[in-house]
């Protein structure tokens, strides 16, 4: 019987890559999951329990040998904080060394801090703290921003580019961006679940540029027409506001402003990602950003 791996968000993004590498691997996987959906291709290969921080949980994560953890918030919505979600975090980590589970691997974020004064780093860098202190062997993948199908941030800014006559650049766009792949991601998750020993690695691809020049490449690539203009944080912050109002979406948060701003979607370490993002963006622009994907339709209205 091959060795069972439960896996957070399966049906959703760097879950789903991460469920794909582990079955070609050989190995059984259960995801946890808000929702269960018969139509997903991965529905008839993986076992499917609740992604709920209760009591459930232990019986969901027995038997496993590894648990990967997708599970995070994008920004605090009603109910939904940081806070609860380091709570469930705990829970879910609690619960997997109660349940015997040999390794965990989490997926945090490059650059989290305690002192951060961003709460999404700040969150991530407690729930990095919760899984020394569980006593699990352990592995700490810490992407960048994250690209491939059906991704939400970089799929929104070609949205932009090609549907709004102005795109607005908050500041002087000299802050870098080094994405990685969602192959290359899943793939760092899942050679770190192989191993015994506790690691902190950062996922990150082998090219950065600067926000700007990004954007451009982009733009290009896409043939976008809309033109690049820089503004004041709150400007542009206040523009995607209104827009947010028309898309029913929060298209980005003051805090991810300034977390790019802060320089924080970049790594420091040499990068274990191969994939190309200008040979993927050359692949990809003919249907990259047709349609606008809403976070909060895919994760706050589940
Ligand atoms: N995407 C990026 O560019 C990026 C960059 C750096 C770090 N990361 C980190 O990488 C991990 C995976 O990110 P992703 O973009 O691939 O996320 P995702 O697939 O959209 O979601 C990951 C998991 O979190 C759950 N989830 C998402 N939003 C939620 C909400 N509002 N309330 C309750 N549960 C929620 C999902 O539930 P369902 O299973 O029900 O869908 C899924 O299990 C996260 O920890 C994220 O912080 C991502």
């Amino acid at each position: 019987m091959p060795e069972l791996d439960v896996v957070t968000g399966a049906f959703s993004y760097t879950g789903r890559h991460i469920a794909e590498a582990l079955l070609a691997r050989g190995r059984r996987v259960r995801t946890l999951t808000r929702r269960p959906d018969p139509s997903h291709p991965l529905a008839t290969r993986v076992e499917v329990a609740p992604l709920e921080f209760d009591d459930s949980l232990g019986e969901s994560l027995r038997g496993a040998d590894t648990l990967y953890n997708t599970y995070w918030v994008r920004f605090e919505r009603g109910e939904t904080t940081f806070d609860s979600a380091v709570q469930n975090t705990a829970a879910l980590f609690g619960a997997a060394q109660r349940a015997g589970v040999r390794r965990i691997v989490h997926i945090s974020v490059a650059n989290p801090d305690a002192n951060s004064p961003f709460p999404y780093f700040r969150g991530k860098a407690r729930t990095e703290e919760v899984l020394r202190a569980v006593g699990v062997s352990h592995a700490v993948v810490r992407p960048t921003l994250v690209f491939g199908p059906d991704d939400i941030l970089v799929n929104n800014i070609a949205w932009a580019l090609r549907h709004i006559p102005v795109f607005l650049i908050a500041g002087d766009g000299r802050s870098g961006v080094q994405p990685v792949s969602v192959h290359d991601t899943a793939s760092i998750c899942v050679q770190a679940g192989a191993h015994d020993d506790d690691v902190v690695l950062d996922a990150a691809g082998p090219q950065s540029w600067p926000f700007e020049d990004f954007v451009r490449l982009v733009r290009r690539e896409v043939g976008g027409r809309a033109r690049v203009w820089h503004s004041p944080p709150r400007i542009a912050l206040g523009v995607a506001r209104i827009a947010g109002l028309f898309l029913s979406d929060v298209i980005v948060t003051r805090d991810e402003l300034d977390a790019l701003e802060a320089g924080l979607l970049v790594s420091h370490e040499p990068p274990l990602g191969t994939d190309r993002f200008d040979e993927w963006l050359a692949e990809n622009g003919d249907t990259l950003g047709r349609t606008y994907t809403s976070e909060l339709a895919r994760n706050f209205r589940v």
